[in-house]
């Protein structure tokens, strides 16, 4: 199927540069929030990044208005039913993307393909609640979207093949890269990358180094472009705590035990970047470690 038009739920920090990457792949985007505030601020984020684009001479002014003219917002999630990919990128919880795509439902086209950008939900499961688990699929983006190269495309049990060789175009559309991962707790990325992050906190916890030194060790000695500790606070220290909670209970494995550590920092509300604290503290002029 020629998709042309793509719906895009939730206009948070994943549905924004969603909406903007396929706006510059020339799709009609129609972006949908519960909240007015999210919607306004997703348009000043996707403004501020094309211009940032634009002014390193990577795009033009043209091409830029042009993108901006292709999305429309609104609160009413029916619309987004005359799309042809629908792209849920709501709040990580279950309950949230079941009734989202429950209520989308009567107002479906019958080609309308569904996906989720979930991090670590079950795609079979959310898709067996759906008319269409055939036409559902995962659509995972990395952060931030406008930047990161690969898209993890995931096949529930029921998904065909012509609904995946759809999403596969899209991916290609957007000059990224779709890397194909079967429907198990956290996929690919987040299986390999989390239990890392994980084990990083652990061994802040035991004391085998300080925030500091393991975040050098494996920049200086792995050759990493961050510090795990470091990429936990950007991803948000909930989210990297949800993950394992995932992996633990999807696979009953030991081996994914969350560190009590990083329960304690997500008990104290200190997620990372988005709160201003996590293992490091972003309230002064540079980040300092919090131990
Ligand atoms: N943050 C990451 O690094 C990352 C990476 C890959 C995937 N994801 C996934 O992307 C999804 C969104 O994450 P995020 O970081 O953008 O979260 P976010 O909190 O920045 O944004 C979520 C948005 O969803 C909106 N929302 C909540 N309920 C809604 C509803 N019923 N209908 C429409 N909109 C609704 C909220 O108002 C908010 O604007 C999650 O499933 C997450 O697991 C996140």
């Amino acid at each position: 199927m020629d998709v042309k038009s793509v719906g895009v739920i939730g206009a948070g920090q994943m549905g924004n540069g969603i909406a903007h990457v396929l706006a510059a792949a020339e799709y009609e985007v129609l972006l949908n929030d519960v909240s007015q505030d999210a919607l306004d601020s997703a348009i000043a984020t996707i403004t501020g990044n094309l211009a940032r684009q634009v002014s390193r001479g990577k795009i033009t002014d043209e091409a830029m208005q042009a993108a901006l003219g292709r999305i429309s917002t609104t609160l009413e999630l029916p619309q987004l039913g005359q799309t042809d990919l629908v792209i849920e990128a709501a709040t990580e919880r279950e309950a949230i993307k079941q009734a989202i795509f429950e209520d989308l439902q009567p107002h479906l086209l019958p080609h309308t393909i569904l996906t989720s950008n979930t991090s670590s939900i079950s795609i079979t499961r959310l898709a067996s609640r759906t008319d269409r688990p055939e036409r559902f699929m995962g659509f995972h983006f990395m952060n931030p979207v406008p930047v990161m190269q690969l898209v993890e495309l995931i096949r529930g049990i029921a998904t065909d093949e012509e609904t995946y060789k759809s999403c596969k175009t899209v991916v290609d559309r957007l000059g990224k890269t779709a890397a194909s991962a079967e429907d198990f707790p956290a996929f690919i990325v987040n299986r390999i990358l989390m239990p890392m992050i994980n084990e990083a906190v652990y061994t802040l916890y035991e004391g085998v180094g300080s925030v500091q030194s393991i975040d050098q060790s494996m920049k200086l000695g792995a050759n990493h472009p961050m510090g795990p500790l470091e990429l936990a606070d950007f991803i948000g220290l909930d989210t990297c705590l949800a993950i394992m909670n995932v992996l633990h209970d999807g696979l009953a494995d030991t081996k994914y035990r969350p560190c009590p550590l990083l329960t304690k920092y997500v008990e104290a509300g200190w997620l990372g970047r988005k709160t201003e604290r996590g293992f490091y503290d972003y309230r002064g002029e540079v980040p300092v470690p919090t131990r």
